[in-house]
């Protein structure tokens, strides 16, 4: 397993790191055979596994559960675990005590935390003297779209930009191992990018970033509906799924499923016809 020295490397030597996420066993599996470097469980499983209007409705037993099964399916690889809304914005103990639980209940390498606001740079700080590494997440950070008013792009005019890349030099200072960017323009990611020791993973941010992440179903475009911009489809899994899933109901009314070779035969000699 890589562990957060080989990441720090690979920005160093610019090679790229490549973060997928995962929520299950049989997706978790998949990422690992990709050779993917680092999986997120990201509280996206909120919308894309739940069907939750937004990541503000996901629980901490909703991560615990997810992030069981996927260290379960990828036993190699560094698996990042997102705290979720509100787990860690009522005081820094509380905050603690719910990373304890996730870290440990997950097994995983990381955790994530979104924004940077005095307690997220405290916890930061604390979890990374207790042993539990964080990795930071900035610009459109889903868990605020109600502050934010709906999932915009962030940082687009000067001031709002250098506060993110003075955010960016905080969460680092405060021993963040790793920074995930989202939606934000790509000059501004490329710039926070070269600004932190730590590696920055882009996500509707720029191709300079040290490491991409999507979100597994929507590379794949399974059970997706519409794709935002930032997201390349590397495959169309709702057409694959839905044209297997109509053929085996119309088989079955048509009786053509199931043929000789998918039942079983009576032992040799064995007849259950009247004598
Ligand atoms: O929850 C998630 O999937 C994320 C990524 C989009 C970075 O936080
Ligand atoms: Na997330």
């Amino acid at each position: 397993m890589k562990t957060i020295l080989d990441f720090y490397q690979m920005k160093q030597n610019r090679e790229k790191a490549v973060m997928i996420t995962a929520y299950d066993y049989p997706s978790a599996k998949m990422v690992e055979q990709s050779g993917a470097d680092l999986i997120l469980v990201g509280d996206s499983l909120g919308m894309v596994m739940l069907g939750y209007d937004s990541t503000t409705d996901v629980t901490l037993s909703d991560m615990v559960h997810h992030a069981k099964a996927v260290r379960r399916g990828a036993k190699e690889t560094f698996i990042v675990v997102d705290m979720p809304f509100m787990s860690y914005h009522i005081s820094v103990e509380d905050g603690l005590m719910n990373a304890k639980k996730l870290f440990q209940a997950s097994q995983a390498q990381a955790l994530k935390l979104e924004g940077a606001s005095e307690m997220v740079l405290t916890l930061t700080k604390r979890l990374t003297e207790a042993g539990i590494p964080v990795v930071s997440h900035l610009g459109l950070t889903p868990q605020s779209v109600h502050v934010m008013g709906g999932f915009k792009v962030q940082g687009k005019d000067k001031q709002s930009a250098e506060k993110l890349i003075e955010d960016a030099k905080k969460v680092e200072q405060h021993g963040a191992v790793m920074c995930v960017l989202e939606g934000i323009p790509a000059p501004l990611a490329d710039k926070i990018t070269s600004a932190l020791t730590i590696p920055t993973i882009g996500i509707g941010a720029s191709l300079s970033c040290d490491g991409q992440v999507l979100v597994y179903h929507d590379l794949l475009q399974y059970g997706t509906s519409r794709l935002a911009r930032f997201v390349k489809p590397y495959a169309d899994l709702n057409l694959t799924i839905n044209q297997a899933l109509s053929t085996f109901v119309r088989e079955v009314k048509q009786t053509q499923f199931p043929e000789e070779k998918h039942t079983y035969q009576l032992n040799e000699g064995v007849s259950l016809e009247e004598e």
